[in-house]
């Protein structure tokens, strides 16, 4: 059976089961303080990586909260229902997650300053990772086949509305550009884990435009910490020796695929059902090139120029 009704606020639908009308007005009237660290993400697009990334830079590298403290309680939703309980009792630094869109959370961030760190991550990517968390996730809708499930993505009617518009919204110069911090899955990726370089093939290299393995192998060299760094200056907790290779360690796929803390394999089988997939899939940045079909790819691209025509970033994954 599946849980999904859905609550649809300022025409967005959330699913039912996590989202009241209370919770999301919670959110949108939020006292953001200036100690907190606001993650914002569209679905599948790094949230539980930036969030284990985020908790271990403000613990120096020390898994102990990580690995004891399940990731939606250390850096809990701002739109579900029990956030509001989670943060009012939370003093000091606070790790707060949002999937809303920048339209909906803007004038809660207004003059507030609160640090925001936006991830996003290839569209593609994001496509068929949620595909087949929908298989898995029985709050969401059952997707049927790709094909269907991708109409809807490009529509935007899926759960937490279009992956345009959110993109577009979180990285204006209001959302993030100005005081936030923008980073993209696909940077993390490349940066962060040392262990996915191995595997690395030549059609990946050319999608980023990297011709020679000399120039990959130089650059890995030269940003194997590149984002950790980044993200743990922007946060003023600058890491040093152990800290940063014991956070790098921590917050790779493998530790997080084996955390229980971030991995839901706690969640009830009624919620979350382990039978249908795994949370912590595949991990890999391309890998919609095994699922889209030509005809796919090229709805995809229309679809893509025309919605990010005006767009004022690049990419990385254009
Ligand atoms: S959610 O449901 O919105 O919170 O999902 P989200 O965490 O944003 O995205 C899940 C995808 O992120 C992958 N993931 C990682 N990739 C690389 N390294 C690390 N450490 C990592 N942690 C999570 C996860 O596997 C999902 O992607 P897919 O493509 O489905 O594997």
């Amino acid at each position: 059976a599946r849980l999904d009704m859905t609550e649809t606020f300022h025409h967005i639908s959330f699913p039912g089961h996590i989202h009241t009308q209370d919770s999301l007005n919670y959110a949108l009237h939020f006292q953001f303080r200036d100690r907190d660290t606001v993650i914002a993400t569209y679905p599948k697009s790094g949230t539980t990586w930036m969030q284990e990334i985020v908790t271990l830079v403000k613990n120096r590298g020390d898994p102990q909260l990580s690995k004891t403290v399940p990731n939606w309680a250390r850096a809990p939703w701002l739109e579900q229902h029990y956030s509001a309980k989670v943060l009012e009792a939370t003093q000091g630094d606070r790790i707060i997650t949002t999937h809303l869109p920048y339209n909906l959370l803007s004038s809660a961030l207004q003059g507030s300053k609160a640090k925001v760190i936006y991830v996003a991550r290839n569209p593609k990517d994001v496509a068929v990772s949620y595909y087949h968390f929908h298989k898995m996730a029985k709050f969401l809708p059952e997707p049927n086949s790709f094909d269907e499930f991708l109409d809807s993505f490009l529509e935007g009617s899926v759960s937490y509305g279009s992956w345009f518009d959110h993109v577009k919204g979180w990285t204006s110069q209001a959302g993030v550009l100005a005081n936030g911090l923008y980073i993209s899955y696909e940077e993390m990726w490349l940066s962060l884990a040392a262990e996915n370089w191995k595997e690395r093939r030549p059609k990946d290299m050319l999608a980023f435009g990297m011709t020679s393995e000399i120039y990959l192998r130089e650059r890995m060299l030269r940003d194997l910490q590149g984002s950790m760094e980044r993200i743990s200056s922007f946060l003023h907790c600058p890491l040093v020796g152990d800290e940063l290779t014991n956070s790098l360690r921590h917050c790779s796929f493998s530790s997080m695929s084996d955390n229980a803390m971030v991995n839901y394999t706690q969640i009830p089988k009624e919620i979350m059902d382990h039978s249908k997939g795994k949370f912590m899939r595949k991990g890999k940045i391309g890998d919609w090139r095994n699922t889209f079909t030509e005809e796919q790819i090229g709805i995809f691209d229309t679809v893509y120029s025309y919605q990010m025509k005006d767009c004022p970033l690049t990419f990385m994954w254009e």
